[in-house]
């Protein structure tokens, strides 16, 4: 059986984007094949500095993936900083990847051009952290959204590079990337990212969450006027949600006029509503039960531990450690 492996980080709370760029596929694949999927908190740290932030988006995070469907039984689902098998292997890579490499990284430049002095060690070495939490499990495919296509590329190099060097180790693993919601954009057109703030998040209470669609920015056509829907963040967002009958009626008033931006927002709040009523349900549900969610990662901890273990073992061989 082929494996999946793929990690989210509590940087926040669970959007949009997330859910149809990554979640929603990690939580269909795992129905065919082994699936290990984890909470990186480890790279979570290079954004959140606040104990009780880190603790409660982390909670938040397992909570959701719960409600959106993850079954335990069919994933081994994981705390990234419980395992030192991640950290310990990023060490050895950074032993044998170049600068130069490294300061390619999209993630890198960005933070150079907002100002160098800032940005941390472990932002730079963020790459080789999510090679090593990769090349640990040995997965077939790694399913994302497209912002994280550079880091999978980065990860088949520092495997092959590893692999000359000490000889065949690593599987090397393709990126898995849903080309329809490869980039989700936010409330204000651009890629919903927590870190933009222009996120549509869903387990928002009521009121937050009708306050961001609300939120979404849209052009000053006229309310009786035809609009065109290509062009408006409020429609691109509908119709990931929306089966095609439902986009080529909201389509068709769009292009009809006297349809304002205000009724599409409204559409699209229902539609949310509508397509996440359940996981909102038991979200509210699961919550309260922190023994329950927490046993489940105390338990996929150790089947991870496991596999990371095997393979970190392997590396240290073909090293000379053991
Ligand atoms: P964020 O950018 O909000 O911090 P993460 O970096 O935690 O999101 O991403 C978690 C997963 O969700 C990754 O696989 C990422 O590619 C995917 N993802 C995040 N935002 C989007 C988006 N706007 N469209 C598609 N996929 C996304
Ligand atoms: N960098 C990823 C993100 O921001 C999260 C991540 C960490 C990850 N390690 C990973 C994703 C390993 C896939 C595989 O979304």
């Amino acid at each position: 059986m082929k494996r999946i492996l793929s990690g989210v980080q509590p940087s926040g709370r669970a959007h949009l984007g997330n859910y149809l760029g990554a979640i929603r596929q990690h939580i269909e694949m795992a129905e065919k094949y082994e699936a290990y999927l984890f909470i990186a908190d480890l790279h979570a740290l290079t954004t959140v500095k606040d104990p009780e932030q880190m603790k409660k988006q982390t909670y938040d995070l397992a909570v959701s993936y719960l409600a959106l469907g993850l079954d335990p039984k069919k994933t081994v689902f994981f705390k990234q900083s419980d395992l030192s098998e991640h950290a310990e292997l990023c060490w050895i890579l950074d032993c044998i990847v170049k600068m130069p490499f490294l300061e390619r990284a999209h993630a890198w430049k960005d933070a150079q051009a907002k100002g160098k002095k800032e940005a941390t060690v472990g932002l730079f070495n963020y790459p080789i952290l999510q090679a090593a939490d990769i090349l640990l499990y040995q997965p077939d495919l790694v399913p994302v959204g497209q912002d994280q296509k550079q880091h999978i590329e980065m990860t088949r190099d520092i495997a092959t590079t590893f692999n000359n060097t000490f000889g065949k180790t690593f599987k090397i693993p393709e990126p898995s990337i849903k080309k329809e919601v490869a980039v989700v954009p936010g409330t204000d057109g651009q890629k919903m990212s927590k870190s933009y703030g222009n996120t549509i998040e869903i387990f928002a209470d009521d009121a937050t969450l009708k306050k961001q669609v609300m939120g979404i920015v849209t052009s000053s056509v006229p309310l009786e006027d035809p609009k065109d829907p290509k062009s408006c963040n409020v429609f691109q967002i509908y119709k990931l949600l929306a089966t095609p009958e439902a986009t080529k009626d909201l389509e068709n008033k769009y292009i009809k006029g006297g349809f304002g931006y205000g009724d599409a927002k409204k559409a699209l709040l229902a539609k949310i509503l509508d397509h996440f009523d359940k996981a909102r349900e038991k979200y509210q549900e699961l919550y309260p039960k922190q023994d329950y969610v927490y046993g489940i990662i105390e338990e996929g901890n150790k089947k991870a531990k496991e596999q990371a273990g095997k393979t970190l073992e392997e590396v240290k061989k073909k090293i000379g450690y053991k």
